[in-house]
């Protein structure tokens, strides 16, 4: 076990205040995760802080019958909304922590449903699960000893909760399904879906989502690294995640292949808002030769037509790339020597056509993001190949 040195001073006053928002204690100690979390969706999935959530609500029918039906994954932490004391207003939960920090770390199961899944939380205050191989199933209550005839106060655990790592849903990555897993409209038609496969992948979603970053995981403690909290794909590429897309080529005397391989355990993007792309040039002799860009998407809709969700019932198209799959794209275009393949593969968070649409014109919403790429120089071109 751990000691370390602690201050009643700093335990006091974390403990004294109380603040409107929860996350406001956790931060005191976890200042690092903290930061992180402000950058994710979980921290902006109101309708507040996400343009895009803002403009689907202001156009579904619920709206107008003034029942904010997305609360239970969006903010759920919103407590006056979900327990039907208040109706859908701006407030610092809403702006800040719609998804906090204990939310999420007091999910004990998770409840299967054809409509969607629904979380379970624990009835217990302050106790937090966690998840941490080397302590696989123990549950750490705070405790103080005193040390030297009182002189030294000695502290394991946390002095604020208790630590629960028993809890299985924290290792495989089923504590992300109450939200995550899919959602049925009032029709019965599935509208999203992760279409999660699990196959021989040993990562989780957690693994992949939440890996290991520098910097300690508490103030008052000693961990080299902690857990990612900053979970986004809007804006910015997630750059630890691009591994998981592999892109190779296959050359044959007159044409190529390109593999795309899915190493996540779900499909990719297959939101309906998504678009993937993949993208390929040629560098040859100085020019740039684009070849035709390839889509992926998922289109959801009624008698034929694409339809915004709580109107589908049924998929028009689906060329969306699954779970552990590798797609192959190809090009009948012969390369030659020298040749410089130039291939990018990635997203718009909302595809151009559906931002017209809902009218959406922020820069940074629309644009189109790289997720990985890669450059292929051909310079053995063998004589079979030719
Ligand atoms: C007064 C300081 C303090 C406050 C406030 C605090 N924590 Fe902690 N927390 C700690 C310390 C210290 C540890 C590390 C305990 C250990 O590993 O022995 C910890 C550990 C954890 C862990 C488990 C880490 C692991 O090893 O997997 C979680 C989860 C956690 N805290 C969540 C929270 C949340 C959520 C809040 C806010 C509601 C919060 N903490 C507030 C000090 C605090
Ligand atoms: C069962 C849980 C659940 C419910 C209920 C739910 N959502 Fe979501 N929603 C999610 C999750 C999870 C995501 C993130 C999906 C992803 O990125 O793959 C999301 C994402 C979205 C997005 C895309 C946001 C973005 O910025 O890309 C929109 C739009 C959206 N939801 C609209 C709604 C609306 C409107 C409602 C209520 C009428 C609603 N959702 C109810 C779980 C839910
Ligand atoms: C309480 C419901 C809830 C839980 C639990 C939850 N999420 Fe989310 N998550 C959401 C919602 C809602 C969004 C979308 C927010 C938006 O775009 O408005 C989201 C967004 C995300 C995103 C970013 C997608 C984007 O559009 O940028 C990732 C990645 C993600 N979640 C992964 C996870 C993982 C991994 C877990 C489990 C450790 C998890 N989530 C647990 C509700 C949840
Ligand atoms: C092998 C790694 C891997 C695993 C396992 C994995 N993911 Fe992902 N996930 C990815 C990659 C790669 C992307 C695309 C990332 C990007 O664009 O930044 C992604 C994207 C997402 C998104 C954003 C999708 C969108 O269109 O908004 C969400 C939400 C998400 N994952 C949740 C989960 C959940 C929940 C699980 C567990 C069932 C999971 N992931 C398991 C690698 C993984
Ligand atoms: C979307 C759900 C979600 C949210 C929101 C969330 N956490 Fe976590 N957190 C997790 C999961 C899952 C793990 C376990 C990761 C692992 O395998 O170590 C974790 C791990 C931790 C750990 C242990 C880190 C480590 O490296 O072992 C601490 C401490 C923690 N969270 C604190 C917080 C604080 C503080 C916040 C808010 C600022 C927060 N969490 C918000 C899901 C969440």
């Amino acid at each position: 076990m751990k000691y370390f040195l602690f201050s009643p001073l700093l335990l006091l006053t974390a403990l004294d205040a109380k603040p409107v928002l929860e996350n406001q204690s956790c931060k005191v100690c976890h200042p690092q995760i903290y930061q992180e979390y402000q950058n994710s969706m979980h921290s902006k999935s109101s309708i507040y802080k996400d343009i895009l959530h803002k403009a689907v609500w202001d156009k579904h029918p619920a709206k107008a019958k003034g029942e904010y039906s997305c609360a239970k994954c969006h903010t759920p932490s919103d407590h006056q909304l979900m327990n039907g004391k208040s109706q859908l207003a701006d407030n610092p939960t809403q702006q800040s922590e719609p998804i906090s920090c204990q939310l999420c770390h007091q999910i004990e199961s998770i409840e299967k449903h054809a409509k969607s899944n629904k979380n379970i939380f624990t009835s217990k205050d302050k106790h937090f699960f966690s998840a941490n191989k080397e302590k696989k199933g123990e549950k750490i209550k705070f405790k103080q000893e005193s040390r030297f005839f009182g002189l030294l106060t000695i502290q394991s655990g946390s002095p604020h909760h208790s630590i629960d790592y028993s809890n299985e849903n924290y290792y495989n990555g089923d504590a992300c399904m109450g939200c995550h897993s899919h959602k049925q409209n009032a029709k019965g038609f599935i509208v999203c879906d992760m279409e999660v496969k699990q196959g021989d992948s040993k990562e989780t979603c957690i693994s992949c989502h939440m890996p290991k970053v520098q910097g300690s995981l508490a103030n008052h403690k000693e961990s080299p690294s902690h857990a990612f909290h900053g979970l986004s794909i809007h804006n910015s590429p997630a750059q630890t995640l691009a591994k998981y897309v592999k892109l190779t080529l296959d050359q044959q005397a007159n044409a190529f292949d390109i593999m795309i391989k899915n190493e996540a355990t779900h499909a990719l993007f297959p939101q309906p808002l998504r678009l993937a792309q993949l993208r390929v040039n040629i560098e040859r002799e100085g020019k740039t030769i684009p070849l035709k860009t390839e889509s992926f998407v998922k289109i959801i809709g009624t008698t034929g037509k694409m339809s915004m969700p709580w109107l589908a019932d049924s998929i028009i198209s689906d060329n969306s790339i699954k779970a552990l799959e590798t797609r192959k794209i190809h090009y009948d275009i012969t390369l030659q020597k020298t040749d410089k393949l130039i291939v990018v593969f990635g997203y718009y968070v909302i595809s151009p056509k559906i931002a017209k649409k809902l009218n959406i014109t922020d820069k940074e919403t629309i644009k189109f993001i790289p997720l990985t790429s890669k450059r292929f120089i051909l310079l053995e071109t063998s004589e079979q190949d030719k």
